[in-house]
């Protein structure tokens, strides 16, 4: 049996931090019931006491939105935790989850107050501290209480694992490791999760998550190595969203997993072909374009235009299709008619569209085609109707 794998999706969260995108209670609702149909198993809604709105978004999700466990975010201190129980009354499986920086450098950068500590051995014991007094607070709450050690990527090893122990002896379920900063790379990342599962003595009685964000590029891959490490629980967003460069993509980690299930061993409750239809419903809520190349949901991800390509797609499709279109949602795969495409991407598409030509036809056609498509990004059905017209 594949390992389960739980998807925690914070586009409503993390993926609203990216810079110039807001949404407001109806179109969070819209995205959550969406993720609840694409079969997400946390949906974090939003963090309630950072405006009165994003706490109505999250209180109208509690309410509305059933399956899923709700999440919402706090930082480790009471007000943001008692915020979150309040909006999240009405949820029928609630989580909170808080956490607190632990790498030196957000310890020392964030908790520069005396009130931490004077040195920086001081201030790391006051944020253990914190940390599972935050965590005690919430656990008051709801039963479920995910702990994030933020920077976890570039902090110390063995102070991640103290607070990492610290805090499930306190009553996290889920212990989120982030790469805060996308620092890491796949090799350091999936050694990191390994050391988390084989240095903190309790890690069993809690799940361990991951939250790869996209600086370098490499926030699938690491979530990807942390899945080979151990992780049982991956955060991220539709078409990878968020603050910066955004957070792993959440269409591709999860099609990686399906796609390479005989490399990966680990699979998710994820119905994938509700994917296409989530991101297009992301994308007009946040108001931002999904780039025609993306993997697993751009417009071009299943098109196919250079000759060679063509041709051998048109045969067997698999020759260059890793992935069904279908199960993406994605409504078919196509055939761009370029100047590169060749004559047999040409006769089927001339066949497609009713024309049933002789073999010299083509060849004529082929060659009044080429002088349009030497001029166009694209030839269109209306520009080959009037290629033809002269042969019909
Ligand atoms: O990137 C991060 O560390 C976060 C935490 C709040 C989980 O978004
Ligand atoms: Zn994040």
């Amino acid at each position: 049996m594949p390992e389960r794998i739980y998807i925690f999706d914070t586009t409503l969260r993390d993926g609203e931090q990216a810079a110039g995108t807001r949404l407001g209670s109806a179109a969070k609702l819209e995205i959550a019931t969406q993720l609840t149909r694409l079969g997400v198993d946390v949906i974090e809604a939003g963090y309630p006491n950072s405006s009165p709105e994003d706490f109505n978004a999250v209180k109208l999700i509690s309410e509305k939105v059933k399956g899923p466990v709700i999440c919402a975010l706090s930082r480790a201190v009471a007000e943001d935790i008692d915020a979150c129980a309040k909006a999240l009354e009405k949820a029928e499986r609630p989580r909170i989850h808080t956490g607190i920086g632990v790498s030196d450098i957000h310890i020392s950068g964030k908790f520069q107050h005396h009130r931490y500590g004077i040195t920086l051995a001081e201030k790391k014991q006051r944020i253990i501290e914190m940390a599972v007094k935050a965590v005690s607070r919430a656990r008051r709450y709801v039963d479920d209480v995910e702990f994030f050690a933020e920077d976890a990527a570039r902090a110390d090893r063995n102070y991640l694992c103290k607070v990492l122990e610290a805090v499930i002896s306190a009553g996290a379920t889920v212990v989120n490791v982030p790469d805060t900063t996308g620092f890491s790379t796949p090799d350091e990342f999936g050694a990191l999760i390994w050391t988390v599962r084989h240095r903190v003595p309790n890690i069993r009685k809690a799940t361990i998550s991951v939250h790869c964000h996209n600086d370098l590029g490499m926030a699938v891959a690491n979530t990807l190595a942390a899945v080979k490490n151990g992780a049982q629980q991956i955060e991220g967003t539709i078409t990878g969203i968020g603050e910066r460069a955004g957070n792993a993509a959440l269409e591709q980690v999860v099609m990686a997993l399906r796609t390479r299930k005989d490399y990966f061993g680990a699979d998710c409750r994820i119905k994938s072909d509700e994917f296409y239809r989530t991101s297009r419903t992301v994308a007009k809520h946040l108001k931002v374009l999904i780039p025609s190349n993306k993997p697993v949901i751009g417009d071009n991800a299943f098109a196919h235009s250079s000759g060679i390509h063509v041709d051998g797609f048109l045969k067997q499709r698999e020759t260059y299709e890793i992935m069904d279109p279908a199960n993406v949602g994605f409504p078919a795969s196509r055939v761009v008619l370029t100047a590169r495409t060749g004559r047999h991407g040409l006769r089927h598409r001339l066949e497609q569209l009713g024309y049933n030509f002789r073999p010299e036809q083509v060849e004529q056609i082929y060659r009044r085609f080429l002088s349009v498509a030497d001029k166009r990004q694209e030839v269109t059905d209306r520009d080959l109707a009037s290629i033809v017209k002269s042969y019909s």
